[in-house]
């Protein structure tokens, strides 16, 4: 385990071992050198600040960055006083992008004033050959440039930057294999997000993450369990598996294993409390996974079961592999088996081609599955995805109906977190309310949550309450 291996005793003026992860440990040890003598000449630790701009699975890929460069002898601190500043970018969206291109301009000014300073892009944006065209023209006091299959070598790719003039780029169109065991920092003490698999086989139309995630690869489930024990060993008691579809984990693995057949163990790991998971595609979701969660003590009751469209027909043109009706037929199947889940979804509006007639059905679908919770985007076009070649809806015509989308799956919503008033259920405190000190904030299994009174003391624990007062999308409650 990376906890063994000591950086000191590791000697850098011997040439970098060829095998990983010892070879990243040697420059970990070799940057933090860097900051021995940063720290010598400027009196204070030299300061990192990791900015996350994506999904879970980059939010994951953050808390690596941030435990090598903690290992490196960095000190964390805000982008405006760092002396390094990495943007772990998303691309899912053009919006994404334009975030990253505006923020990139106001972190220039910070440079003028700091020159020591240096600054990274990494994540999925920098995998996509125009948007790193752009940010090579247009940004060039970017420093260093990495993608999303090189993660692991971000120790060496620091050290290559402070060794060069001129910016560092690498950026790899696939991956040649996973790293284990290199450091990493968590966000939260008491809660943890754990990749079980890389990349995504499926090539929706529309969506750009095939392209910049590469294929799909699962990783050994013995790694992942060790990798659990581990965590419930350091005080985790809720995990979430990730991956873009978890439905088809194990496919590719030497000795193939179902996504069910990985929750059963992992179910059986002693003071693990809560497993989640993320995201599960409609198609690849198996009878084997209702039936182990239904009999889980440990698995949250929580389903997140990306729709996309409630159309058949713009289902067949996003290329998702399901029909309105099966979509429908499994939702409530889930429902009728398992009675107090909550299902969230992802919808988008305003695909290529996308009619009135189209929303409707949509809309019908949240009538009659009464979504507990539902991330709604308008479609946006992604160059070098097969939708952008299809004739685009209107913007003005998207809107309206995103409006109308939006303003259905708030009302479901409200009607589902409805139902558990009055109710007594477990909630997980994650941290003391932000706007009043004297209560704290826990999420229940159906991931709904609940402000109570209660103070630092409870964050992390588990706690039953009372669920009094329902706000909509949350609730006002007490310590049963
Ligand atoms: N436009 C709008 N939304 C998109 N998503 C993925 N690609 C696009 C796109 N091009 C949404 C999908 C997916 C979620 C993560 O992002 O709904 O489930
Ligand atoms: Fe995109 Fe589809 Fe993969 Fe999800 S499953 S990331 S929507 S290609």
């Amino acid at each position: 385990m990376y906890q063994d291996i000591k950086l000191d005793e590791i000697d850098i003026n011997l040439n970098p071992p060829t095998e990983e992860p010892g070879r990243q440990y040697y420059f970990m040890a070799k940057c933090r050198e860097r900051t021995r003598v940063f720290e010598r000449e400027r009196g204070r630790l030299p300061k990192a600040c990791v900015v996350n701009m994506g999904c879970q699975m980059n939010a994951r890929d953050s808390e690596k960055l941030l435990g090598i460069l903690r290992e490196a002898g960095y000190e964390a601190s805000e982008e405006e006083q760092a002396d390094f500043v990495i943007y772990n970018t998303c691309t899912v969206r053009d919006n994404a992008n334009q975030k990253v291109y505006g923020r990139l301009g106001v972190l220039n000014g910070h440079k003028k004033r700091n020159p020591g300073m240096r600054i990274a892009l990494c994540g999925c944006m920098t995998q996509e050959p125009s948007a790193l065209k752009k940010i090579r023209q247009s940004y060039p006091f970017v420093d260093l440039i990495f993608g999303t299959h090189n993660i692991y070598k971000f120790a060496e790719l620091l050290d290559a930057m402070y060794e060069s003039r001129g910016t560092v780029v690498d950026i790899w169109e696939e991956a040649d294999r996973i790293v284990e065991d290199l450091p990493l920092e968590r966000k939260y003490a008491f809660k943890s997000g754990i990749n079980i698999m890389f990349g995504c086989n499926n090539f929706c139309s529309y969506c750009i993450v095939p392209n910049v995630r590469g294929r799909e690869r699962s990783r050994e489930p013995g790694d992942i369990l060790r990798e659990m024990e581990g965590l419930v060993s350091e005080g985790v008691t809720e995990i979430m598996l990730l991956g873009q579809n978890v439905n088809s984990y194990g496919k590719t693995l030497e000795e193939p294993m179902s996504f069910a057949q990985l929750l059963r163990e992992a179910e059986g790991i002693e003071g693990l409390r809560r497993i989640r998971f993320m995201t599960s595609h409609p198609k690849d979701l198996s009878e084997e996974l209702i039936e182990v969660m239904k009999g889980s003590s440990k698995i949250c009751r929580h389903l997140h079961l990306p729709l996309q469209s409630g159309s058949t027909r713009i289902l067949e043109a996003m290329n998702r592999r399901y029909t309105k009706e099966q979509y429908v037929e499994l939702a409530l199947r889930i429902r009728r088996e398992i009675p107090d889940i909550a299902i969230t979804t992802d919808i988008i509006v305003g695909f290529p081609g996308e009619t009135e007639a189209d929303v409707e059905e949509t809309l019908d679908v949240i009538r009659r599955v009464k979504f507990d919770n539902a991330f709604t985007f308008v479609y946006s076009k992604r160059t070098g995805t097969p939708a952008a070649k299809m004739e685009q809806v209107p913007k003005e015509q998207v809107k309206v109906w995103f409006d109308r989308v939006l303003r259905l799956v708030q009302e479901t919503a409200r009607e589902r977190a409805l139902l558990c008033r009055g109710q007594v259920s477990e909630a997980l405190v994650e941290e003391v309310n932000e706007n009043d000190p004297s209560m704290v904030t826990g999420r229940l299994s159906n991931n709904l949550l609940v402000h109570f009174p209660g103070d630092e003391e409870l964050i992390g624990k588990l706690v039953s309450v009372s669920l009094d007062e329902c706000h909509g999308f949350y609730y006002i409650g007490h310590r049963a």
